[in-house]
């Protein structure tokens, strides 16, 4: 956990709520938004995308972090995750990875209740310390 004046963070929030409404998780029933600010300032939002067979689903911070990439980003600057209700979630060990790829250990990882303001945050480096990296 680390204390940090961050950018918009609640709006960060409010548009990966928006995108967590849009998750296609029939078969888990859990819906996750993510949201993705970049080094242009420019905003990516992702959901799960989860498919019948299992293994091909696709994390929320996979899909944001993918269309930042698309869409010319290099670099995560800040990262917002909703689950859903009261809950907080902190990204699957893969997305650990994808987000040391794509963001810097001092990035901020913002973790958000759907409903309420729980917020926590923690730094790229706390969530996967010693990443792996070529
Ligand atoms: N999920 C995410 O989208 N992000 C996470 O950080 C954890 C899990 C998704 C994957 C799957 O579609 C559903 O949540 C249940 O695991």
């Amino acid at each position: 956990m680390t204390d940090v004046p961050e950018i918009n963070v609640p709006a960060l929030v409010a548009v990966a709520r928006k995108a967590r409404l849009n998750a296609h998780a029939p078969y888990s029933k859990f819906q996750v938004g993510a949201a993705v600010l970049d080094e242009r300032g420019t905003v990516s939002v992702g959901c799960n995308m989860e498919n019948a067979a299992y293994p091909l689903g696709t994390c929320a911070e996979a899909v944001a972090l993918g269309a930042m990439v698309a869409s010319g980003g290099k670099k995560a600057r800040t990262i917002v995750i909703v689950a859903g209700g009261e809950r907080l979630i902190t990204p699957c060990g893969g997305c650990r990875q994808r987000i040391a790829e794509l963001a810097g250990p001092d990035t901020i990882v913002y973790c958000a209740s759907d409903t309420g303001d729980t917020i926590e945050n923690m730094r790229v480096e706390e969530l996967l310390p010693n990443s792996f990296r070529l």
